[in-house]
């Protein structure tokens, strides 16, 4: 089941974004950045179905589905032009394509620890996926406690003129790390509160996210124990 969070573009408000990046509106640069867009929600769709097929695949022929549930989502313009100021990018479209690879971003949420590496051997296999990049915050956590698995996967989207190779970002982490990741960002981006205060309940966060991730370690001993049997 794939949860769809759909953030339509809407034209005037990416005309106001659009012209704050690139000054006077061109209209080369809006057409590039329209069909750009468009490029990544068509490789976010190659990759929904490559996700829902294996879905389906899991459940039909083997006895247990790594997979929890997906969501996806088109980054908002205004979020992605913010982050390409703060990276100091140079305002063009050209500079999006070479540097901002998570304008269509997929999230997998799976039942186990393991069940990540299962759902990542099983896209990166594919023969038209490549692995652009990879950063695993498992193994190495965020000094916040953050884990997750974050790949950059690209899929040849066939447009009119041909097949152009497209990025996508896919988060994959278990249903305990998701619970701890949805929560602290709410505690940490919620609007007026005090940093200093967030802040200081920095060890109890990263303690969390540690102590779940032993008590995700231990329920999966329990799932292999009894699927042994
Ligand atoms: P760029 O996208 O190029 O900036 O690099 P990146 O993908 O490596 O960025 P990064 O890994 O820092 O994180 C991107 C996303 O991961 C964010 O939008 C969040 O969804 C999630 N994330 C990263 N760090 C944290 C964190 O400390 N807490 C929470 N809740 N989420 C985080
Ligand atoms: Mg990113």
């Amino acid at each position: 089941m794939i949860l769809q969070r759909s953030n339509v573009p809407n034209l005037d408000q990416i005309s106001t974004e659009l012209s704050r990046l690139i000054g006077t509106a061109n209209t080369t640069e809006f057409r590039q950045f329209f069909v750009y867009y468009q490029q990544c929600q068509a490789a976010s769709n190659e990759f929904g179905t490559k996700l829902d097929n294996l879905d389906t695949e899991f459940q039909l022929r083997t006895n247990h589905n790594p997979i929890h549930h997906m969501e996806t989502r088109m980054k908002e313009p205004r979020s992605l032009f913010n982050k390409m100021a703060k990276k100091e990018l140079p305002r063009s479209v050209a500079s999006m394509k070479n540097h901002i690879f998570d304008i269509a971003g997929i999230r997998v949420i799976t039942n186990y620890l393991d069940d990540i590496q299962t759902v990542e051997t099983a896209l990166t296999n594919q023969t038209d996926v490549k692995l652009l990049k990879r950063k695993d915050y498992i193994n190495h956590p965020k000094p916040s406690g953050y884990r997750s698995l974050h790949l950059v996967l690209s899929v040849p989207v066939f447009q009119i003129d041909g097949p152009v190779e497209t990025p996508v970002e896919i988060q994959l982490r278990t249903v305990g790390m998701d619970m701890w990741a949805s929560l602290e960002h709410k505690l940490r981006y919620k609007t007026n509160v005090d940093q200093d205060k967030v802040a200081q309940y920095g060890d109890q966060l990263r303690g969390y996210s540690s102590e779940l991730n032993q008590i995700e370690t231990n329920l999966q001993m329990i799932f292999k124990d009894l699927q042994d049997d």
